[in-house]
C-alpha cells in the first residue's frame, strides 16, 4: 500500500488492530526487515511498517535527507492514515535516531517509545570520517564493498554461523537500496545532532531492547539511555547482534507484548 505525502509517496504494509505501533527501519534497509513484527504482533497492536522515502517501494525523493525529515514524513504518514490517536514508534538504528528527532518535534503525538541497536549521541570525529570514507567508497565502486564490509559486523557470531538465510536476506535487501541513497543516508547520519538532551525530557515510557553482541552500536549506549530517562526498561537480548529483531524473533516480539501489555492496563 501507499499513501501519498506533500513531497513524496510513501509505502507501507500493515495488519491487526489496536494501538498503532509505527517501525522505522535503520541503514540501508527497507521495511521488509520488520517482517517477523508484522507477522508476529499483529494480534496484539496495530502494526504498520514503512519504508523511509527513498528506500524500498517508497517515492525516491532524495534531496536534503536528514533524520528531521524523516520524522516529518512518519508524522504526516501517521496524519494521512488517519491516526488521530497516539503511537508508539519502534525504530532500529538509524530509525532510532529517527524516532528521537520525532521525540524533538511531536512528543505529544506519542503514548510510548521502542528503541532498538540505536544510540542518542551523534557520531564521534571518527565515525564522521568513516562517513566520508565510505560515501567515497560508494561513489567510485557502488555500494557492494560497502555492504560485504557492514554485513559480517550486523550479526552476532551465533548468527553467522547458525542463522545464513536470515544473513543472506539482509544482504539481499541492502543491495536493493540505491547508491543515491546510500550516499544521502551517510550524509544524513553524519550529521545527526545530538539526541542525549531529549531522553530527560520524555514523559513516556521507553523499551530500549539491544542485542548482547552488537558491534555497530556497543550496548553501552543503550545503558546511557536508560540512565537518561525518567522511564525506561533495558532488555538485553542474548545471541543476537545489530539485526536483532531478526536474530531473535520470538524473544524481541515477547520484550514487545510485554511493553504493550502496560498500555492495555490503561
Ligand atoms: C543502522 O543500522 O541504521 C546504521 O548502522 C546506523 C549507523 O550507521 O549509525
Amino acid at each position: 500500500m501507499k499513501i501519498k505525502l506533500r513531497t513524496t509517496e510513501i509505502a507501507y504494509e500493515e495488519a491487526g488492530s489496536g494501538i498503532p505501533l509505527l517501525f522505522i527501519h535503520g541503514f540501508p534497509f527497507t521495511r521488509k526487515m520488520w517482517t517477523p513484527q508484522i507477522n508476529g504482533l499483529a494480534d496484539t497492536a496495530r502494526v504498520i511498517a514503512v519504508d523511509l522515502r527513498g528506500h524500498g517501494e517508497s517515492g525516491a525523493d532524495i534531496e536534503n535527507l536528514s533524520m528531521e525529515l524523516f520524522a516529518d514524513d512518519c508524522m504526516e504518514f501517521i496524519d494521512a492514515a488517519s491516526i488521530t490517536g497516539k503511537v508508539i514508534l519502534c525504530g532500529l538504528s538509524m530509525g532510532g535516531y529517527i524516532s528521537l528527532a520525532f521525540c524533538r518535534k511531536y512528543a505529544h503525538r506519542l503514548a510510548g517509545l521502542i528503541l532498538t541497536a540505536t544510540r542518542a549521541e551523534a557520531d564521534s570525529v571518527e565515525a564522521r570520517a568513516n562517513r566520508e570514507k565510505s560515501i567515497s567508497q560508494v561513489t567510485e565502486q557502488g555500494s557492494a564493498p560497502l555492504i560485504s564490509g557492514m554485513l559480517n559486523r550486523l550479526f552476532s557470531p551465533y548468527s553467522l554461523t547458525h542463522r545464513q538465510p536470515i544473513v543472506q536476506q539482509v544482504e539481499h535487501m541492502m543491495g536493493s537500496v540505491s547508491n543515491q541513497t546510500i550516499i544521502q543516508d551517510l550524509r544524513s547520519l553524519k550529521d545527526r545532532p545530538d539526541s542525549t538532551p531529549v531522553i530527560p525530557s520524555l514523559k513516556l515510557p521507553i523499551c530500549i531492547i539491544h542485542g548482547e553482541d552488537d558491534q555497530i552500536i556497543p550496548v553501552s549506549a543503550a545503558q546511557n539511555m536508560v540512565q537518561a530517562a525518567s522511564d525506561a526498561r533495558l532488555h538485553i537480548l542474548p545471541q543476537a547482534g545489530h539485526m536483532l529483531n531478526l536474530e531473535q524473533p520470538d524473544l524481541f516480539n515477547a520484550t514487545i507484548q510485554q511493553f504493550l501489555a502496560e498500555f492495555s492496563k490503561g
